[in-house]
């Protein structure tokens, strides 16, 4: 019998993967914690979640029987005009924990769904109360998802390229880089005194895709806090930062003003369903209150919240707000920090960044691209040491599941001085 591997060379395509110059995919049979298993026996130690979505390892016996329960009772139901008790239970447990004062949970499959139903409410909140604001302002090098409506909001590069001429007109502010936040305020106070704008987005103190590029808390306030007095509402897409990757719960959490509308997916479901959450402030859900049906919000998925899904998130939130998770979360944020560290004046590292769980280094080898040539001879490396590290361009970063142990987390800052060593001294 072929291989996965071998099968899967057949007859998929694969997301995100130069198909013709890399054409295999590595088997994998199961999961266990931090590891993933290979169809060869090989273990990797998932360093990157699975793409940011693993929360608390895999194959987690508390998540998979609370999913196999609700797989036995119900699996999925239709969710215009019936509703079921996973989903308003993971709404009441949800919203107190949600930055601002978040009133409604609308479900959806995906970060990118998130994104679009977040940008549809705030284009339809202006339309419908009858005030001309238009414009959406993003920040440069955002990532919001692969969807038009999400590309649209996110920075133009090679993701964005051959779709350029579809997307709609965004405004972009430079991004606030440690020592730049003023070059970021004055273009979005700009922006904001032209009295269009209908919504600010923003990945709260961590970009993911642009290269895990981190800013300070004080910034995001002084943008959130500008949008407010404008009156423009606005948008946090965690869907990479929430559930405790920058440490505390949520990212935008820490911050005074708190947002109009919350993108959640990835670690919502402890990465084990995949499931969108938007979020919306009382305000929002009231203008689409009216009995003028053309005013109500015209979305909606198949698989709109999927119970099977609810109950991994409600499972996941359980082990998310244990002790231990915490205790684990503080436990890598300290190890990242006592690594930065030791690399502290390396030759090979242009910049070091940490922002809880998350810790990225920024080669100075290699062009700054995400297509750059160090990116796959990095990959190669790490693999061939069983750790899947899955470098964006020159940048190397870790983003593990909690559940990771010191041991594992101490061989992969092991691999990375092995490698460091790799470009000389
Ligand atoms: C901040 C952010 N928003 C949205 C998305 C899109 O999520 P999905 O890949 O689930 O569509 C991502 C994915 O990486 C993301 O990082």
């Amino acid at each position: 019998m072929a291989s996965i591997s071998q099968r899967d060379a057949g007859v998929i395509w694969h997301p995100y993967t130069p198909m013709k110059v890399w054409p295999e995919a590595i088997g994998i049979r199961s999961g266990n914690g931090t590891y993933l298993i290979a169809e060869d026996g090989t273990r990797y130690i998932d360093a990157i979640s699975s793409w940011w979505v693993n929360l608390h390892g895999h194959a987690h016996p508390y998540i998979a029987a609370r999913v196999s329960e609700q797989l036995n009772t119900l699996e999925h139901c239709i969710f215009a005009g019936f509703t079921h008790e996973p989903a308003v239970q993971l709404a009441e447990r949800l919203l107190p924990l949600l930055p601002g004062n978040m009133a409604r949970i609308f479900y959806s499959d995906n970060g990118s769904t998130a994104v679009e139903v977040a940008i549809k409410m705030a284009i339809q909140y202006w339309g419908n109360k009858g005030v001309s604001r238009r414009r959406i302002v993003a920040i440069d090098g955002a990532y919001h998802g692969d969807t038009f409506g999400a590309m649209a909001v996110s920075g133009r590069s090679i993701f964005t390229d051959a779709f350029a001429h579809l997307l709609f007109d965004v405004s972009f502010i430079p991004f606030p880089a440690p020592g730049c936040e003023q070059e970021t305020m004055t273009a979005l106070n700009a922006l904001l005194a032209q009295g269009d704008v209908a919504a600010f987005i923003a990945e709260p103190l961590v970009q993911g895709s642009a290269g895990m590029r981190m800013y300070t808390t004080a910034v995001l306030e002084d943008m959130f806090a500008a949008c407010r007095r404008d009156g423009a509402l606005i948008i946090s897409d965690e869907v990479m930062t929430g559930f405790g990757r920058t440490g505390p719960l949520f990212a935008s959490g820490q911050i005074a003003t708190g947002p109009d509308m919350v993108c959640l997916s990835k670690g919502l479901t402890g990465g084990v369903m995949p499931m969108g959450i938007t979020a919306a402030a009382q305000h929002i859900f009231d203008a689409f209150l009216d009995d003028d049906r053309s005013r109500m919000l015209y979305h909606g998925h198949s698989f709109t919240a999927n119970t099977t899904a609810c109950a991994a998130a409600l499972a996941s939130l359980d082990l998310t707000e244990s002790a231990e998770c915490t205790a684990n979360r503080q436990r890598i944020i300290a190890a990242h920090t006592a690594f930065a560290a030791t690399l502290a004046g390396n030759p090979h590292i242009a910049d070091l960044r940490q922002t809880g769980t998350i810790l990225a280094m920024e080669l100075s080898a290699g062009t700054a691209s995400y297509h750059s040539s160090i990116r796959d001879v990095m990959y190669r490396f790490f693999l061939d040491r069983g750790i899947l590290l899955r470098p964006l361009g020159h940048i190397l970063y870790i983003l593990p599941p909690y559940c990771i142990s010191s041991e594992d987390l101490e061989y992969i800052y092991g691999a990375i001085n092995e490698f460091l060593d790799t470009l000389g001294r």
